[in-house]
């Protein structure tokens, strides 16, 4: 599974499964969102992306928290670099800012920088402000199979511009005591921006973080939110564990932290999953007469035969 190499001081390396992950037809954009805090969206986020390139896709995550917190469970530089920040207020290109996380083929971030805090204040006076950053990732998207966009605890501004850019929308749902509180706004504003500004946003992914199948209560979560969200929810819950918080103070995520672990596990599984629902769909040519299907088939023989 693990065959890298060393380029300029960096592991650049090949984290790789035997059996690759499904591409999906287009890119999947996704929002990661819940303006609850701490309930897993960071790590969420920089594990399910890190599965994916693992199972060979092209990934990219975009840390739009000011806390940094990707940027960091990812290993990249983000207090002195130019990133997301700049490419919201139009002073640097989007390629320019991208970075590549080491340990993966192809695995890239955007990250954080300090400057993101003010980002929610210098956006209120610009043209088009809610579409910043749709119209920076139109210009990239075509190089992943899969963009996260790891969103700060609130729907101000930055979540907005994240849901103006984004097809999917994903919510972890810590499963505790008043989980379920404050997604109703969630999903308002959700419903908001489904009508005002990007209709093809789709609350697709609903996860279940810090579970611990031992307590009724994270049963009774679980319950719940399989009763409201039966298609949406992905009924492999993460549970709470240990190295799942440990991975980001090595710079890590668990999926290369320790990826035998039961999180890292459940969140390969989850990746897998997400993938699966993704899966660009073979064209069934098994249920009718086609007649596509015989001038290919013509085409073919005729050019092998003029060969
Ligand atoms: N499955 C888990 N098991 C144990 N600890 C976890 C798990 N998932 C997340 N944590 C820990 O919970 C805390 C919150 O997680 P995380 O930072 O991913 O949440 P968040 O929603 O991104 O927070 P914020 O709203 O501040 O951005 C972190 O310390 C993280 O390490
Ligand atoms: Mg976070």
């Amino acid at each position: 599974m693990d065959d890298s190499r060393e380029t300029s001081g960096k592991v650049i390396g090949v984290r790789r499964l035997k059996e690759a992950m499904a591409k999906p037809a287009s890119t999947r954009i996704f929002t990661v969102a819940n303006q609850k805090g701490g309930v897993g969206k960071t790590t969420s986020t920089v594990n399910i992306a890190a599965a994916l390139a693992m199972g060979g896709l092209r990934v990219l995550v975009i840390d739009l928290d000011p806390q940094g917190n990707a940027s960091t469970a990812l290993g990249v530089e983000h207090r002195e670099s130019a990133g997301v920040y700049e490419v919201l207020m139009g002073s640097a290109p989007i390629t320019s800012v991208v970075q590549k996380v080491a340990g993966f083929p192809e695995l890239d971030c955007i990250p954080s920088n300090t400057s993101l805090a003010n980002a929610e204040i210098n956006l209120v006076s610009m043209v088009a402000r809610e579409l910043q950053l749709k119209e920076a990732i139109d210009e990239i998207s075509v190089n992943y199979d899969y963009i996260f966009i790891d969103c700060p605890p609130s729907l101000g501004l930055l979540t907005i511009n994240a849901f103006a850019a984004s097809r999917e929308l994903m919510i972890p749902i810590q499963t505790e005591y008043y989980a379920l509180e404050g997604l109703s706004q969630l999903l308002e504003t959700y419903t908001l921006v489904k009508k005002r500004l990007n209709p093809t946003l789709n609350l697709s992914t609903i996860i279940l973080t810090m579970f611990d199948s031992r307590t009724r209560l994270s049963n009774d979560v679980a319950a719940n939110v399989r009763a409201h969200f039966p298609n949406e929810l992905i009924d492999i819950p993460i549970p709470r564990a240990v190295r799942v918080s440990e991975a980001p103070s090595y710079n890590q995520t668990v999926m290369t932290y320790d990826p035998l672990s039961p999180g890292a596990i459940a969140y390969m599984q989850v990746a897998r999953e997400i993938a699966e629902r993704g899966r660009a769909k073979e064209p069934d040519l098994s249920t009718e007469f086609n007649s596509n299907v015989v001038s290919i088939n013509y085409l073919g023989d005729n050019s092998r035969g003029s060969a």
